[in-house]
């Protein structure tokens, strides 16, 4: 959702706005806006509709000079008031001096704006953000430019990440956040950054601060300074190197970034394995004290927390936990949590399961948890990122940066952290014998490889997707722990393909959604032959077929009598049964890229969706 990019340095402004902001696209967005600061100090604001290719050739036509070295830039996915370009970001105030981005939401902005109207402010858009420009306007008439914001900002209820410029101080942004929405300042050698998030920065520098709640930073070519917006008083911040490489957020010859993330899973998965899985000795080693604080061998629940396919991937995550430590989990869609009073306390580990370590609903259920009292994990993928900073254990997926918006390696690599968690938990509280734990570290081990063969199997899904492009409906069926995968292979295909798809147990089947089978509905059964309740898929897909059901089969390599019984067969390899949803989601979201494709969508993304939700 959202994004935003500032810049404060000697280069032209424009075309290096307009780069952050194309590396920002993939959170999601429907128009996008310059603000900058001309050569003789007026602001100068370019704001389009749809998408960056608009803004781009505004820009060009108006002909924005080199000379001008700093400003903002910003790309807007709506909630108050449409994707039009008066609803754009920058906003300015009535004089046209002060401009201002925005990400989150201003609860209180209708009160706010009638205060403002009252003294006789014009409101140019409908959209929550333009009171903050109106604001500052106010509180100029008394301070200078950082405590004109500071006081602003002070006022504003709600979740939001800020910047603000203005003319009469060229060169020094002001950045700000508070509740949700990342904002990360980035140290370059005489120039200074501001992102929502790392990759518009990736070009320029890989030392960043991240800002925490309520903290505003102050940037200048020379670097930035820190402040608590309700204080007033100097924030020292810690400047951190970001591991990621500018090449790992491009496309690398790839069509779509998702097809490139997905063919990406085996290294990721290696990555997410490496120096903490030890295959010889069963034995797991993950960073930081907390994993090896006296809790961790006393803890009674765990509770898991996420939103998307992460909670697809906690799902999972509760087969293997409950199974190998039995330990009682609960699996909590974080946006559902914090509105029930839910049960739990100091004997709890609450884990946070996030991609971008920023989406809001699962940032607000972690803090939820820890009011409660609760100890709090996060596997996440985004180093620095808020869920990274507010937990007390972290276990990184070493993904990389994952662009598409369909999550594809992140999910396999949460599977993977998992396993890791569930083998060093078993380790430590000697819940499966050493034997036991050597075996499915060895399996783990082999996973990337097996997963890099699977991959090979590309034409024959291309085949398929072909097909069934077509059908408007799809079912998903799984059983067991293959049953989370049904939602994911529903899920990506629904995201991407725009095609309606819903995941269900296969046991669900008879309870409704069998009346919807017809020679127009396409079924796909994950019915490895590894699983304990393979016979019981068998006799789910022998009634899909009696109902003319289109079947596909996901089935083990050389399982004959499954595969005689589908239209369509798909074969991932043998592994034991808790492993093989790491590999049976590959070819589903293999599927799902291929029908997209087929389709022509815009795969990397897709309508109405954003990366990370940084609103509730
Ligand atoms: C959005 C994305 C999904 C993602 C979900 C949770 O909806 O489009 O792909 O699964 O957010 O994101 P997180 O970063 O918390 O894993």
């Amino acid at each position: 959702m959202c994004g935003i990019v500032g810049y404060a340095g000697p280069k032209p402004a424009a075309p290096l706005l307009l780069n952050g902001l194309a590396k920002l696209e993939y959170r999601g967005y429907d128009s996008a806006g310059l603000a900058l600061l001309t050569g003789n100090h007026h602001l100068n604001i370019i704001k389009k509709a749809g998408k960056i290719g608009n803004l781009i050739a505004a820009v060009k036509a108006a002909k924005v000079p080199a000379s001008i070295t700093s400003g903002i830039g910003h790309t807007r996915w709506a909630t108050h008031g449409q994707p039009t370009d008066q609803n754009a970001h920058p906003h300015m105030d009535c004089s046209g001096r002060v401009a201002v981005v925005h990400n989150g939401i201003v609860e209180n902005y209708q009160h706010l704006k009638k205060q403002l109207q009252d003294k006789g402010h014009q409101f140019r858009s409908q959209t929550d953000s333009e009171v903050l420009a109106h604001l500052i306007e106010e509180q100029l008439k008394k301070h200078p430019w950082k405590e004109a914001v500071r006081r602003s900002l002070a006022q504003i209820q709600g979740t939001y990440s800020v910047v603000a410029v203005y003319e009469g101080e060229p060169h020094t942004l002001i950045g700000a956040r508070s509740g949700g929405g990342a904002l990360v300042v980035g140290w370059g050698k005489g120039e200074t950054l501001l992102a929502s998030d790392v990759p518009a920065l990736l070009a320029h520098t890989r030392r960043v601060s991240y800002l925490d709640d309520n903290e505003m930073a102050v940037v200048t070519p020379t670097g930035p300074s820190f402040l608590n917006v309700l204080t007033g008083k100097p924030v020292v911040k810690k400047v951190s190197e970001i591991e990621w490489t500018a090449e790992q957020a491009e496309k690398g010859g790839y069509p779509h970034f998702m097809l490139k993330e997905i063919m990406e899973q085996p290294r990721a998965l290696e990555d997410t394995f490496t120096s903490r899985l030890d295959p010889r000795t069963g034995s797991v080693v993950l960073e930081g004290k907390f994993w090896d604080s006296p809790f961790i061998g006393k803890f009674k629940k765990i509770t898991l927390l996420a939103m998307g396919t992460s909670y697809y991937a906690a799902l999972v995550g509760k087969f293997l936990l409950e199974k190998y430590l039995r330990i009682p989990v609960d699996v909590e869609n974080a946006s559902e949590f914090r509105y029930r009073n839910p049960i739990l306390g100091k004997d709890t580990l609450a884990i946070v399961i996030t991609q971008s370590g920023e989406t809001v609903d699962t940032l607000v259920a972690l803090r939820e948890a820890k009011a409660k009292g609760a100890r709090i994990a996060t596997i996440c993928n985004v180093m620095g990122s808020s869920a990274t900073r507010e937990a007390e254990g972290v276990l990184i997926t070493r993904a990389g940066p994952e662009i598409g918006v369909a999550s594809t390696k992140a999910f396999t690599t949460q599977l993977g952290a998992f396993w890791l968690l569930t083998l060093f938990l078993a380790g430590k509280r000697k819940t499966m014998p050493v034997s036991e734990l050597k075996k499915k570290a060895k399996e783990l081990s082999r996973l990337p490889q097996l997963m890099a063969g699977l991959l090979k199997q590309r034409k024959s899904l291309e085949k398929i997707a072909h097909e069934y492009a077509h059908y408007f409906n799809f079912l998903y069926i799984g059983r067991g722990i293959h049953y989370p995968i049904a939602l994911e292979g529903a899920l990506k295909l629904k995201e991407i393909s725009y095609i309606h798809a819903e995941g269900y147990p296969g046991g669900e089947m008879k309870h409704g959604p069998i009346a919807l089978i017809d020679s127009k509905m396409p079924v796909v059964a994950i019915a490895p032959k590894s699983s304990a309740v393979y016979e019981k898929m068998l006799n789910n897909m022998e009634e899909v077929k009696a109902r003319q059901g289109r079947l596909i089969a996901l089935v083990e390599k050389g399982d004959k009598l499954a595969a005689a019984k589908a239209d369509a067969v798909i074969e991932i390899p043998s592994v034991s049964e808790d492993l093989s949803p790491i590999l049976s989601v590959v070819p589903l979201q293999v599927l799902a890229y291929e029908i997209a494709k087929k389709k022509g969508r815009e795969i990397d993304q897709p309508r109405n969706l954003a990366k990370s939700v940084t609103v509730e």
